[in-house]
């Protein structure tokens, strides 16, 4: 927990100079800074502070009286300490239709209960005008995601999975808080490795017109089968090191072999990418190599350079710091995002550093344009050892999905599903459910913890997985269904009344979806929307359904309501993790 929260703390600095702008704590937010104005008018820049506090004593805490007593004690007001600050913000509070109610506890702690009219009101102006309203308004216009990026004629590892995963939840979530995101796909497709590569190619078909992109089949083990030439014959290594010089000089016969193996390795990729309805931009590291040059003198006269060589990695620093340059100057992003295992991380602050002794960005993290490499841990086996097959080879992404499917498709069978459904419906579904599982399983954790990768455990429809969530979700459409009422009639002419607790706290959760998906986005943290997401479900099932009858109870209409509410919400919560979401089970 500590590491999260200084990550909390950190990034909360760093893009959010400005006020929070979720519903409910926007909302309470108001209140308390008209407040503020009218109790400490000569102290114009202090900010209400409100976190959701989900205690007995209200929904959300200001926080506010402590550190204004420590800014005004002694310039003679009337105050005698927190305490008293504390009742003068609550005493200030504006007459508002959001507040129910307000204490002041401690040392000056403001609670405030949320009104359930204004929270039921909220959720019913959703239904009607859609979701989107409900999404976070970040200071950013336009972030990079630099995400998966795997290399090409080698393996894409479990690792770029999770970069893949992680990255495309990212991207998902800042493009629904109204960023534009560019999803970069930073491919590893140059370097010394393609002379080999391509003398290779040449030895095995001396008509290269004649290679198709079928022809080489497994370029993993093209790969191991050229490094083995290269290690054993002196004289292939030479002509592959000269492969290299007329590869980099543009010689069209090499450039053409160049692209082929690329090429088959994109597909490979796509294969990954399609499975998992990943959309991404390659702009590979080749790409900048005709801005290299000039970078580099620009760095060079800066004196910059020998710190960039002496990192060992030079042309992976000066292609990522090209790609900066770019980013920032050609695209123009003022959030560059990197996700990678945290291996790299020494990797991406000697270069964040070097930009910024450049220049490029601003010393103060706090102001933008801002760089954040977004870390994460390995990927372990059952065995606790780092993820191989059984003969301890990297797992091909594309069979790991494909048993996850077939997995998913044998549970769907062992239910029954054969004689209820037609084969595309259950292929639709396992598939649905099968990758909706991997993904979950990762994106859960802390990032920056390592996870096991455990199928059996991943495809429990008990607990917190993908399965139990969509099986949740599927059910609260059924009590929609089953009701046979008109739920597009009922949200415009029914109202929701949350009279009850149970209702009143689904109510209060549902609304603070905005706040989590915001933090999801300043935090770069996907398991903050998870456990949001599993809440949500939990206190559905605990504390509304199993307390409130809906069919056939005289609140129906607006139990339906919240149904429908929670389904929307839990549905926006798949689109943002990827997940595709299930309508029967
Ligand atoms: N190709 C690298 C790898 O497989 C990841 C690249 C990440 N992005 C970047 N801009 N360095 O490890």
């Amino acid at each position: 927990p500590p590491l999260t929260d200084l990550l909390k703390a950190a990034s909360r600095k760093l893009i959010f100079a400005t006020k929070t702008h979720s519903v409910s704590t926007m909302a309470t937010q108001s209140c308390l800074n008209i407040s503020l104005r009218t109790i400490v008018p000569d102290e114009p820049e202090v900010e209400p502070v409100v976190v959701a506090c989900a205690g007995k004593f209200g929904d959300y805490q200001c926080n506010n009286a402590m550190g204004l007593w420590s800014k005004i004690k002694g310039k003679g007001t009337d105050f005698k300490g927190p305490p008293s600050v504390g009742q003068a913000i609550m005493k200030n509070l504006p007459k508002s239709e959001i507040i129910e109610s307000c204490s002041v506890a401690g040392p000056g702690f403001v609670n405030v209960v949320l009104s359930k009219k204004w929270i039921a009101k909220s959720i019913q102006k959703m239904l009607i005008d859609g979701i989107e309203k409900w999404a976070p308004q970040l200071q950013i216009k336009r972030a990079v995601v630099d995400f998966s990026s795997p290399n090409i004629a080698k393996e894409m590892h479990v690792g770029h999975l999770r970069s893949t995963i992680i990255g495309d939840t990212l991207a998902r979530t800042l493009e629904f808080s109204n960023v534009e995101v560019l999803r970069r796909n930073h491919v590893g497709d140059w370097g010394t490795q393609f002379g080999m590569l391509i003398e290779f190619l040449f030895e095995k078909f001396p008509n290269i017109e004649e290679v198709s992109e079928t022809a080489i089949g497994d370029l993993q083990a093209f790969y191991k089968a050229s490094k083995q030439r290269f290690d054993d014959d002196p004289a292939f290594k030479e002509r592959a090191q000269q492969a290299v010089v007329r590869l980099q000089g543009g010689e069209p016969k090499y450039r053409n072999a160049w692209l082929k193996i690329c090429e088959i390795s994109r597909k490979e990729f796509h294969m990954v990418y399609e499975r998992l309805g990943v959309h991404l931009e390659e702009k590979g590291e080749s790409f900048y190599n005709p801005y290299i040059p000039g970078v580099l003198k620009e760095l060079d006269d800066l004196g910059l350079i020998e710190e960039i060589k002496s990192d060992g990695g030079y042309n992976y620093a000066s292609t990522d710091l090209t790609a900066l340059w770019y980013r920032l100057n050609e695209e123009k992003a003022d959030w560059i995002i990197y996700v990678t295992d945290v291996g790299q991380q020494q990797h991406f602050d000697m270069f964040f550093k070097a930009a910024k002794r450049a220049g490029w960005l601003p010393t103060d993290d706090a102001l933008k344009p801002k760089v954040t490499h977004v870390g994460f841990g390995l990927v372990l086996g059952e065995d606790g050892k780092r993820f191989r097959t059984r003969s301890s080879e990297v797992v091909r992404l594309v069979d790991l999905l494909d048993e996850a499917k077939d997995r998913s498709k044998t549970a769907l069978l062992e239910r029954g599903k054969a004689e209820e459904w037609t084969e595309k419906e259950l292929d639709q579904t396992a598939e649905a459910v099968g990758y909706s599982a991997v993904k979950y399983a990762d994106l859960k954790n802390n990032r920056l913890t390592n996870y096991t990768f455990d199928f059996d455990q991943m495809l429990n429809d008990k607990g917190n997985t993908a399965v139990y969530l969509l099986y949740a979700h599927a059910r609260i459409c059924s009590i929609i269904r089953k009701s046979g009422r008109n739920i597009e009639e009922l949200k415009r002419t029914g109202e929701i009344v949350l009279d009850h607790t149970g209702e009143r706290e689904l109510g209060l959760h549902l609304l603070q979806f905005s706040e989590n998906v915001e933090e999801t986005c300043t935090n770069l943290l996907p398991n903050v929307l998870c456990e949001y997401l599993y809440n949500l479900s939990e206190v559905f099932t605990k504390k509304f359904y199993s307390n409130c009858q809906v069919v056939g109870s005289p609140e129906e209409t607006s139990r339906l309501l919240l149904c429908e509410a929670t389904a929307i919400v839990m549905r926006k919560c798949f689109n943002l993790l990827g997940i595709e979401p299930v309508y029967k089970i």
